[in-house]
C-alpha cells in the first residue's frame, strides 16, 4: 500500500516521532493507572470495548499495518491475535464477535501489557533503522488511531462504571471543567462559497478531503453550546413526550427505549437532578454544556427551542460546512468549539466531491463507514489534547449517545 502522499511533508525527525510514539503509548497506560483489571475485562454493550481490549486492539494495529510490512524476519507475538483484536479490517481476515469482546480473559492484562512493551520495542528499533515516507505515516496514523481509542476508553468506562450503583469516580482528584458561563448571542456565520477540508501538511485523515468549494446559505451560528439548564427546560415542557419536535424514527426509539432524558441522567425523590461521569455522580451543573444526547435529541431540541424559546426562534443544527467556515473565523476568541462536546451537525457523513479512501487495509479506515452516520464536529473534553482539528470529521449513527456529545445552534 502507498500513503506517502505529496501532502504529508518530513519535518519531523526520527527522534521527535520516536518520542510521539512513546509519549502516545504511555498515555495509554496512565490511562488505566485507577483501574482494576477487573474494570478493564468488562463490556458493559456491543458499541463499548472493555479497557484491555481498547490497549490490546491499538498494539494490533501497530503489529499489522507497520511491524507486518516492514520488520525484517516478522514474526507473530501469537498468530492468534490477530483475530482476536481485529476490529472491522476485511482486509486483514476474521475477527471475534464485537459484543463478545468482555469474554476475551485471555490473554491476561498482564500478557497485553507485556505484549505493548514488545510492540513498542520492536517499533522503536524499526524506526531507528528505517525512515521511509510511508513508515513515517504509518505510524503518524498509529497514534492518531491510539488516540481514538483513548477517548473510546473513556467513555467505555463510563458507560460501564454508570451501570455501577457505587457510582464509582474515575478522576479521583478532579473537578469537571466542562463548565461555561457565556452569555448566548448569535454571530453572523460565514456565507457564500466557503473553502472545506484539509489544506495543511500535517496528519490528516482521508475524510478530510479533497479540499473543496462549499455553498452557505446566509446564516447566524449561536456564540456557545446549548446548556443543562436550557435542557431541562426542554424537558420539563415535555419535549420527550410530544411528537411534534421529533424525526419519526427519533420518536419511535424514544419510545422502544423509554428515553426521557439524556443518557447518564438520574433524578432522586426529591425531584434532583444528577449526572454520572468520569467523574462520579453529581448534581447536575446547569451551566455546563449538554452531553450524551442522541443526534434524534439534538434535532429535536433544535426544533422545539425554535418554537418555545424566543432568542431560539428560528434554530436548527448547523451544517458542517457552517461548522467549519464559523471555526475559521472564530478559532482565536471561541472557548467552547473544541474540548467540551462534540458537536452534532444536519449533515450526512459522505464522501466530499473526488473523495479517495486510502489505498490498501488503511482504506477500510473511514470511507466504507459513509452511509447512515451523521457528521460531529468540534472535540470533548476527553478527546487528547492536539488530536482534532478545524476539518476533523467525527461520526456515529443517529441513536449513539454514549459519547460525549452535544449541540450549538444555527439559523437561517
Ligand atoms: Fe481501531
Amino acid at each position: 500500500m502507498s500513503n506517502t502522499s505529496e501532502h504529508h511533508k518530513q519535518v519531523l525527525s526520527s527522534d521527535d516521532l520516536i518520542a510521539l510514539f512513546k509519549r502516545s503509548r504511555k498515555h495509554s497506560i496512565d490511562l488505566i493507572a485507577n483501574l482494576s483489571p477487573e474494570d478493564c475485562q468488562a463490556q458493559s454493550m456491543e458499541d463499548a470495548s472493555p479497557a484491555k481490549w481498547h490497549l490490546a486492539h491499538v498494539t494490533w494495529f501497530y503489529e499489522l499495518m507497520l511491524l507486518k510490512p516492514f520488520e525484517n524476519q516478522f514474526s507473530y507475538w501469537n498468530p492468534q491475535f490477530a483475530i482476536l483484536f481485529n476490529s472491522y479490517y476485511n482486509g486483514v481476515g476474521d475477527k471475534h464477535p464485537r459484543n463478545k469482546r468482555g469474554l476475551i480473559t485471555r490473554p491476561s492484562m498482564e500478557e497485553v501489557l507485556a505484549w505493548r512493551k514488545n510492540i513498542d520495542k520492536r517499533v522503536t528499533e524499526l524506526l531507528r533503522k528505517e525512515s521511509s515516507s510511508e513508515l513515517r505515516w504509518l505510524l503518524k496514523l498509529g497514534i492518531q488511531h491510539e488516540q481514538q481509542h483513548q477517548e473510546l476508553l473513556l467513555t467505555d468506562i463510563n458507560h460501564l462504571f454508570s451501570h455501577n450503583s457505587l457510582y464509582p469516580a474515575y478522576f479521583l482528584n478532579n473537578t469537571e471543567t466542562c463548565s461555561t458561563t457565556d452569555e448566548f448571542h448569535w454571530i453572523k456565520g460565514v456565507s457564500g462559497l466557503v473553502d472545506i477540508g484539509y489544506k495543511g501538511d500535517e496528519f490528516h485523515f482521508d475524510n478530510e478531503t479533497p479540499k473543496h468549494s462549499a455553498l452557505n446559505q446566509t446564516h447566524s451560528i449561536g456564540s456557545r453550546l446549548v446548556n443543562n439548564s436550557e435542557w431541562l427546560h426542554f424537558i420539563e415542557d415535555g419535549g420527550y413526550q410530544d411528537f411534534t419536535w421529533w424525526l419519526d424514527e427519533g420518536w419511535t426509539w424514544l419510545q422502544t427505549k423509554s428515553i426521557d432524558s439524556p443518557l447518564y441522567w438520574s433524578q432522586d425523590e426529591e425531584s434532583l437532578r444528577y449526572r454520572f461521569s468520569l467523574y462520579g455522580r453529581s448534581l447536575l451543573d446547569m451551566h455546563a454544556p449538554v452531553s450524551n444526547i442522541s443526534y434524534f435529541e439534538a434535532d429535536a431540541f433544535a426544533r422545539w427551542a425554535s418554537k418555545n424559546i424566543s432568542e431560539y426562534a428560528g434554530a436548527r443544527l448547523p451544517t458542517e460546512f457552517e461548522w467549519e467556515a464559523f471555526a475559521e473565523l472564530k478559532s482565536k476568541s471561541s472557548t467552547d468549539m473544541f474540548d467540551k462536546v462534540w458537536q452534532w451537525t444536519s449533515s450526512n457523513y459522505v464522501p466530499y466531491p473526488g473523495y479517495v479512501p486510502w489505498q490498501g487495509v488503511a482504506g477500510e479506515y473511514n470511507g466504507k463507514f459513509m452511509v447512515n452516520q451523521m457528521v460531529l464536529r468540534g472535540s470533548s473534553c476527553y478527546t487528547p489534547k492536539g488530536h482534532s482539528r478545524i476539518t476533523y470529521r467525527n461520526f456515529f449513527p443517529t441513536h449513539a449517545r454514549w459519547q460525549m456529545t452535544g449541540l450549538r445552534l444555527a439559523k437561517n
